[in-house]
């Protein structure tokens, strides 16, 4: 009896010690939010490659981000090895769809480290920070005051708060500014969270929130009194995203937590009701009049965010830029169908709008026929926080990249899909104080800005590759995909497009080829 008692309390007293061990680590938020029993992820976790050999799906299986997918993202997260062994396992021959990139003999080699002089840039392409900007200047085409070239050509996408948590938009501002990218705020309003110093792009959605009076409607006075709060670099009007086109949203009471109803500006513990479109404008001429209004009063460059639908408006709005070329969006982003969100109808993510690519190249295809592709910087989403597959949005005509979903990865999400329960058990789709405390901004920040250097660097290496300096000057004719009978077909006969649809106007290549050779731009 006293030896079973004296086991019973050892067990009681390790298991009691690893409760405590649990709750107070910070480098594993499913650990600090389920303690011992998170334990049984990370042992199946273990040994799961050795039981995925007989039961359970392949490397390349799993939606929306396959297990290899995130395993990479992971590991270049946490600077650890992110390298594959024993050569590919996808079948390069038989994968439609599977992207091919057509190398050079003559590789373009890193650039020796220059010794920075104290107070110098980073040198653009090489490590440490791999600093990759792109190719445009976002608002030269209007000639707004606060035009820029980003740092870097990948940004964090919009993640509103109320659907991420305080401590995951903290994470995701510390790891931007760590990485020297942007942060999109998300339709939610711009959060203390966005606060710790990384460049912001300011989301207006068609709630308005932060930007709207106590009707709802949008505030000029508001919108100007919330951006003043932190370093707002671009302005982004969001027509909407792919994964709900059209449909509006709820964020449910449950979410709605005092903070948040404060920087949204609405009644705290009440449903936050998103509409499907926007009361300030109704056609696209008073939508170039509200862009412009924003602009004037805030002399910052004015986008716009969409997914691709309809055709008629994507052709009004390059007519009406091609008519008057001081006017309109300063960059267009476009989302693709295959858009993550926190909540949406199930029909609406699966049938609504066009996959990234086939609507991206559409809208394209549009602003050419007017002559304005070349002019207006475009920003691709939709699962492109891949490096192969963000070197095909740029093929194919985009500017920059956004990665959204790809960024919850790397500070914990484990694509357990449950964010619109408000249960997220990494702490990272959730406002529930008990599940947040598990994720610590200080410990999941540098993660992010990790996973975007990376990303960067490997978008360099695969440029390299093909022989040019910089992700923007790949040809179209180099990337192919993957058909079903054993062949591939370059981007450009996928497409019916040009082979250096990619390549931005005269201007931009001289002046990036010089950033990338530390060169002035003349
Ligand atoms: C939890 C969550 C919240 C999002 N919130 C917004 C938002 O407020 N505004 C918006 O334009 N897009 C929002 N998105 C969409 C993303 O910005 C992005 O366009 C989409 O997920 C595609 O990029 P990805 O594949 O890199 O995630 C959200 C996505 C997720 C997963
Ligand atoms: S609920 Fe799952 S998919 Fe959503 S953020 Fe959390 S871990 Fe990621």
């Amino acid at each position: 009896m006293t030896v079973a008692l004296i086991i019973l309390g050892a067990i009681v007293a390790a298991l009691l010690a690893v409760t405590i061990y649990d709750v107070t680590q910070k480098r594993h938020a499913v650990l600090r939010n389920f303690p011992i029993v998170g334990h049984l992820r990370y042992i199946l976790e273990s040994f799961g490659p050795e039981l995925r050999q007989y039961i359970v799906t392949a490397n390349d299986a799993e939606r929306p981000f396959s297990r290899d997918q995130r395993s990479w993202v992971y590991a270049s997260a946490k600077v650890e090895n992110n390298l594959s062994a024993f050569g590919t396992d996808n079948d390069l021959e038989s994968t439609p769809g599977h992207i091919l990139i057509r190398h050079s003999a003559w590789v373009v080699q890193e650039p020796a480290h220059a010794i920075p002089a104290p107070g110098d840039q980073p040198q653009a392409g090489v490590g440490p920070d791999y600093v990759l900007p792109p190719a445009c200047v976002i608002g030269r085409l209007h000639g707004r005051p606060g035009a820029f070239r980003p740092s870097s050509l990948v940004n964090v996408s919009a993640l509103s708060y109320g659907a991420l948590g305080e401590s995951a938009l903290e994470a995701l501002n510390l790891g931007a500014r760590r990485a020297g990218c942007m942060q999109n705020t998300g339709e939610g309003g711009l959060a203390t969270a966005h606060t710790h110093g990384a460049d912001i792009v300011f989301q207006i959605g068609t709630g308005y929130f932060g930007c709207r009076d106590a009707d709802g409607n949008f505030s000029m006075d508001r919108l100007l009194e919330t951006i003043s709060r932190a370093p707002v670099r671009m302005i982004e009007i969001k027509l909407s995203q792919g994964a709900k086109p059209g449909h509006g949203g709820i964020l449910p009471a449950a979410k709605v937590t005092p903070d948040v109803a404060r920087h949204r500006g609405v009644q705290p513990w009440v449903d936050s009701i998103t509409p499907a479109r926007h009361s300030a404008f109704h056609d696209v001429p008073s939508m170039i009049a509200f862009i412009e209004r924003i602009a004037e009063q805030t002399g910052l460059p004015v986008g716009i965010k969409s997914a691709v639908g309809q055709m008629d408006f994507w052709d009004d709005l390059a007519r009406a830029m091609a008519a008057d070329r001081s006017a309109g969006p300063d960059f267009v982003t476009i989302d693709g169908g295959e858009g993550g969100t926190g909540a949406a109808p199930f029909t609406f993510a699966d049938h609504v709008s066009l996959p990234f690519r086939t609507g991206f190249v559409q809208v394209r295809d549009v602003f050419a026929a007017h002559s304005m592709d070349r002019d207006v910087p475009f920003i691709g989403s939709a699962r492109l926080g891949f490096p192969a597959q963000a070197l095909v949005a740029l093929a194919l005509g985009c500017d920059m990249v956004n990665v959204g979903r790809e960024a919850m990865l790397a500070i914990g999400c484990i694509q357990a899909q449950r964010c619109h329960t408000g249960k997220c058990p990494t702490g990272v789709a959730t406002t529930n104080p008990r599940l947040t405390r598990g994720l610590v901004p200080s410990d999941k920040g540098p993660r992010l800005g990790n996973y975007i250097v990376t990303m960067r660097h490997e978008l360099l290496e695969l440029a390299r590759t093909v022989g040019v300096v910089h992700p923007a000057l790949v040809p179209a004719d180099v990337i192919e995909l993957v058909d079903d009978r054993a062949g591939s077909r370059p981007l450009t006969e996928v497409y019916g497009t040009d082979r250096l649809v990619g390549r931005p106007p005269e201007r931009d290549v001289r002046e990036i080829v010089a950033i990338m050779s530390g060169m002035p731009i003349s």
